[in-house]
Order: structure tokens, then sequence, then C-alpha cells
């Protein structure tokens, strides 16, 4: 039977050029491990773990296991005035991995939702403190954290503001940390700690007393893995002490053994106030996210109301969606049993031998890395951005998929990948970046 050729009018696709899309389809059909394929049939290798989600490969006969039984046992239950028991196994679990301290455990569906939820959990704790004066957020040039409201506002990534700055809230912003002179430092480069003293020029300009709350990912993830200055999240960390500011940092993309330890946070031994987390939660696998906190933002909260009235006036129709918590307690029974955080972190070094293997290629600006991810910077192009979107389109063709944000492409393999597959993958990377004639591009 001659199959119907596909009508794409319908769907208006998200962060992308539609018309280019529309004028060079590319589909993945079908997915296993490391591997896509193109409904032709066409294999293409995953050298984004999706979107930085799949960090166990992708079609986990576990999850799907899991997601098919809750599916037939509970397939929705509501978590207003109501709960199922499920979300209160995977808060418990997620507890025992966070860093020590962060142990309540709020629900969404989406690292947008966990960045807003955050936003609301940081001005409902200083205002059960007596601070309600605190409505300012901090955080970063060059960082994202999603795309609703709040997170829009906390963007320090110019095009995802630009357009929307009439409904965003008061957010200032700190510097970002790269400096040309870090130009290919494999991990955390030793100078760059000073700049977090914009924090304490913030809290000189706007009171110490007006700021609810700072937001940074550990690694600056979507802009093309900005990894931290040695030195640079403890100076944060003090500076927010100082002036009792929260500190928070955004762990949907370095969440669940990205950097080699369970979260970001553990990895460079800096505990935060309030930690979001999604993409992996899942695996991928099923739409979730967390805000995790410390014991006593949530009891400061809940102590704060007297009436009988939710504590938080927030929440949402898929807060721990039970198929949703069962997706995620069965990839973290896949993390636990496949020893999959220390797996990462053991390919870590394999992986950056060959991204800075990359180095002398025509099209390479910078390289950075840091455990399983990696941002290679594309020598500049006529006009921003063109030359990555051309970049990640001829190696798509070539049979290797990368996220490129700008002129950056971010490498980050599942944590189960071999080093035969990162090798194949940088064999990709290696033919498509040396190519001279982009240059022109
Ligand atoms: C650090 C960070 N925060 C928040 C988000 C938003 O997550 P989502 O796309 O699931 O809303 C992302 C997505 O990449 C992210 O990297």
């Amino acid at each position: 039977m001659d199959q119907q050729p596909l009508n794409m009018d319908h769907h208006w696709l998200p962060f992308t050029n539609n018309k280019l899309f529309h004028a060079e389809p590319q589909l993945f059909a079908k997915a296993s491990g490391v591997r896509y394929w193109t409904p032709e049939g066409r294999e293409i290798l995953d050298g984004a773990s999706g979107l930085f989600c799949c960090a166990a490969g992708h079609g986990r006969r576990e999850i799907a296991e899991a997601v098919h039984a809750q599916l037939l046992e509970l397939d929705y239950s509501p978590h207003f005035q109501r709960a199922a028991p499920i979300s209160f196994e995977l808060a418990e679990r997620l507890s025992g991995i966070l860093p020590k301290g962060l142990d309540r455990v709020f629900f969404g569906s989406s690292g947008s939702e966990a960045v807003d939820t955050a936003m609301k959990i940081c001005l409902a704790y200083h205002r059960a403190k007596g601070e309600a004066q605190r409505t300012r957020f901090v955080s970063r040039a060059w960082g994202y954290h999603g795309v609703n409201l709040g997170g829009t506002s906390l963007a320090g990534m110019v095009g995802n503001r630009r357009e929307f700055s009439s409904v965003t809230c008061d957010v200032v912003h700190m510097r970002h940390t790269w400096s040309d002179e870090q130009r290919f430092t494999r991990g955390q480069p030793d100078d760059g700690a000073w700049l977090a003293d914009d924090l304490e020029e913030l809290c000189k300009t706007y009171g110490g007393e007006t700021i609810a709350a700072v937001f940074v990912e550990p690694i600056a993830g979507s802009i093309g893995t900005i990894v931290p200055p040695k030195g640079y999240l403890q100076r944060l960390r003090a500076i927010a002490d100082k002036h009792g500011i929260l500190l928070v940092f955004d762990e949907v993309i370095t969440g669940f053994g990205r950097t080699g330890a369970a979260f970001a946070s553990q990895e460079f031994g800096v505990t935060p106030d309030v930690l979001t987390m999604a993409k992996a939660l899942t695996n991928g696998a099923i739409p979730m996210s967390a805000v995790a906190v410390k014991t006593e933002i949530q009891q400061a909260v809940i102590d704060s109301i007297k009436a009988d009235r939710p504590e938080l006036m927030h929440g949402y129709t898929y807060s721990a969606h039970p198929v949703a918590c069962a997706a995620a307690l069965a990839s973290l029974n896949i993390y636990r049993d496949d020893g999959l955080f220390a797996r990462g972190q053991a390919m870590s070094d394999a992986f950056l031998d060959a991204v800075f293997s990359l180095r002398n290629l025509a099209q390479v600006h910078d390289l950075r890395g840091y455990g399983m991810i990696s941002g290679i910077q594309l020598t500049p192009g006529k006009t921003p951005g063109e030359k990555g979107s051309l970049v990640q389109r001829l190696l798509f063709k070539e049979g290797l998929h990368v996220k490129a944000t700008g002129d950056a492409l971010i490498f980050a393999p599942a944590l189960v990948t071999t080093e035969d597959e990162i090798g194949a993958m940088t064999d990709i990377l290696r033919k498509v970046l040396g190519r001279g004639e982009l240059m022109a591009a």
C-alpha cells in the first residue's frame, strides 16, 4: 500500500525555523540505544541524548513496562487535596540522591514549570520569614531557564527575552563566566571566580535585602556548555549567604549524572537552597520535572499559614502524574542498577579526548567540556546563528544529531554510549567541521 505523504501544515514547531524545516524536513521515526532512524530508515547517531534527557539511551524496556503497568493500575490521580502513594515513593527516592538537606520535592511537568515554581517558592519563603520586600531575582547573562514567564525573565539569552520584555518580572543579571582567554579549556577554568562578585555589586546597587534568589545553571548548558571557573560557585554561595539570598541551581541539564555525580551541586561541592531538575528524571520518556528545597524552606512556608488553605497557591493538573512517577522510578532504578552516573564519569576522559581532538579543524573556534557534556563553538559566520543552523543540518545529513544554539554545538551523548560510538560521532563531526568552504557561510 502506498504511504500518504506527511501533511506538515498543522503542527507549529517550537524553537524551529518552520519555513526551512518544511523545505528540508529532518524527521526521527524510531530510536533505540544511542541511535535514531529517519522514516526512510537512515540511521542517525544521537549525540545529544535527545535534548539531554535520554541518559540511559532510547527504548528502555524497563521504563516502557513500568509506564504500561501504571497506566492500567492508576492512569491519573489529582494532586490537589488528594495524592497517590507513588509520588511519595518517588520524592523519597529522589531525596536519597539529592544533595544533603534538600529533601522536600514539588513536581511539575517541564523544566520551565520547575523554574517558575522555584521562583514562587522563593517568594513564599521570604514572605513567611517576614521579608516580603525580597521580590527581585538575579540571574546571569547567557543563562537559560526555560520559556515560561518567570524563566523568560531570568533568561540571559537575548533572543529568548527581547520580544517578551513587556511581560517579564524584576530580574537583574550578572555577567557570564566565559572569556576569550579560556578558549580550549578542558574542565573548569582556573581564573574567573571573581566574577561571582557581580552578585555583591548588584547587592550594592539594588540592596541585598530586596533580592529573593540568585538562579544559575552550574554548567550553563543551552548556550553551549560554559563550565564554571574554579571557586566561582563557592563564592556565589558565600555572597548569597551574607545577604540572606537563596541560591538556586537549575540542574535541568546537569542533573542525573551528566557531570559525573548525581547532581552538579555534588560534583562541584556547593549545596544550593533550591534545585530544579527535569529531562533525565524520566530518561525523557514522560514529561516530568521537580523542584527540591531544603527542609526548612518548606517548613517555613507551611508554618506561616494558619488558615485552612493551601500554604502554596501553586500547582499543576499534571503535578506528580502517576505515570510520570512510574517512569521516573524506573529510570532511577536503571541509573542505580547500571551504575550509570559512575559509568558517565568513567567515560568522561575518553569523551573529552574525542571532543578536544577536533581542536585544529577549520570551523572550530573553541571547545569546552566537563563530564559528558561539551560545547563546540564555531568560527563566526556572516550572521550570528546561521552557521550553527547550517552545520546542524549538515551533521544530520551525515548521520549525527546534536543541538545547536547560535553558533555553538552541544555534544552530550547518553551516559551509556560506548567509546566506539563516541568515535563514530566524532568522525562525523570531524568530517563536517573540517570543511573549509563553510568559512564563507
Ligand atoms: C537549565 C534549564 N532550565 C530549564 C529548561 C527548560 O526545560 P523545558 O524545556 O523542559 O521546559 C531547560 C531546557 O533545556 C534548561 O536547560
